[in-house]
């Protein structure tokens, strides 16, 4: 018998693993690149005036390449301003990634950095029983919010952290993308376990809406080359539909007709484009910038 579909993000090596291979399949990073060069600097604009110190706290950081793009605006928006970057990573290995890069990058010298090798829900409790709410200019949680348990009261819990000036950036796929049709609809038949969740920029939307926050929210295009999913045994294939199912080796224990019914799936318009005979999956972003 087939062993039973298990989450991916349980498994951690593999999903570092899947996740860099999605990074290096889809423009996921230049489209965040693109918006965060042209518009952060304007929305950078007020969070530091005045201060010799600027607080940032990234939520799930990953591997740091995007927090050390935003590290570099700030740092050209407030020239000579003391950073104190903190980090909520619970995945061992991408913070180990995290330090090399940081190791690796010139012009860090008025930043520093520290890491907690924890979740955000770890965080927030370790945090309340110190009972030292920490305040910050500048909070980010980039494409993370899929597992965190309770997503509302997470945006709450970090709204609440924010200077009067300060702002919060979130980015999630948009409710215009393959990842809304793919998930809205074969979702429930995919083993979250309670360790993610799917949730889009309606998502987001909605949650910030009935608690009367105030937020800009923009379009990212971008797309994810899947062509190599349809080639039956391709290991990169197969990672890559681990990573679109959040399922560990789904190509192996999922149920035949549920793998075929996805592989039909992420054919359709609905999910993606054929371009020059390759599969692009509509991998669009949002971006959601929450005023305090
Ligand atoms: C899709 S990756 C995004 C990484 C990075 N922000 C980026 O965009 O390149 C999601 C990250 O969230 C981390 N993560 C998973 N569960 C988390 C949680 N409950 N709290 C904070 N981070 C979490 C993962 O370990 C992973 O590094």
């Amino acid at each position: 018998m087939a062993s039973p579909m298990r989450n991916l993000i349980s498994d951690h090596a593999r999903y570092v693993q899947s996740f860099r291979l999605f990074l290096a399949s889809s423009t996921e990073h230049q489209s965040m690149r693109a918006f965060l060069e042209g518009q952060l600097p304007a929305l950078l604009a007020s969070i530091g005036n005045g201060k010799s110190t600027i607080n940032i706290l990234s939520v799930g950081g990953g591997a740091g390449e995007i927090d050390l793009l935003i590290l570099s605006k700030v740092q050209a928006t407030y020239p000579g301003v003391t950073i104190n970057n903190d980090v909520i990573e619970p995945n061992a290995d991408q913070i180990s990634k995290y330090k090399e890069r940081v190791a690796e990058t010139s012009n860090l010298e008025n930043v520093k950095f520290t890491w907690h090798e924890e979740t955000a829900y770890e965080y927030e409790s370790r945090m309340s029983a110190e009972k030292k709410p920490k305040k910050w200019d500048f909070i980010h949680m980039v494409q993370m919010l899929y597992y965190v348990k309770d997503v509302p009261a997470t945006l709450r819990y970090f709204h609440s952290l924010l200077e009067t000036q300060g702002k919060l950036l979130i980015i999630v796929t948009s409710e215009i993308s393959g990842w809304e049709t793919l998930w809205r609809k074969y979702g429930p038949s995919l083993p979250f376990q309670d360790l993610c969740s799917y949730i889009s920029s309606a998502d987001i939307k909605r949650i910030l809406d009935s608690a009367g926050l105030k937020y800009q929210a923009y379009e990212l295009p971008s797309h994810m080359d899947i062509t190599s999913c349809f080639i039956e045994g391709n290991k990169d294939g197969e990672l890559l539909l681990d990573f679109l199912t959040e399922v560990c080796d789904f190509s192996k224990t999922a149920p035949p007709e549920l793998k075929h019914q996805i592989m039909e799936e992420l054919r359709k318009p609905e999910c993606s484009e054929k371009r020059d005979g390759k599969v692009l999956f509509n991998n669009n972003l949002s971006v959601i910038v929450v005023e305090p």
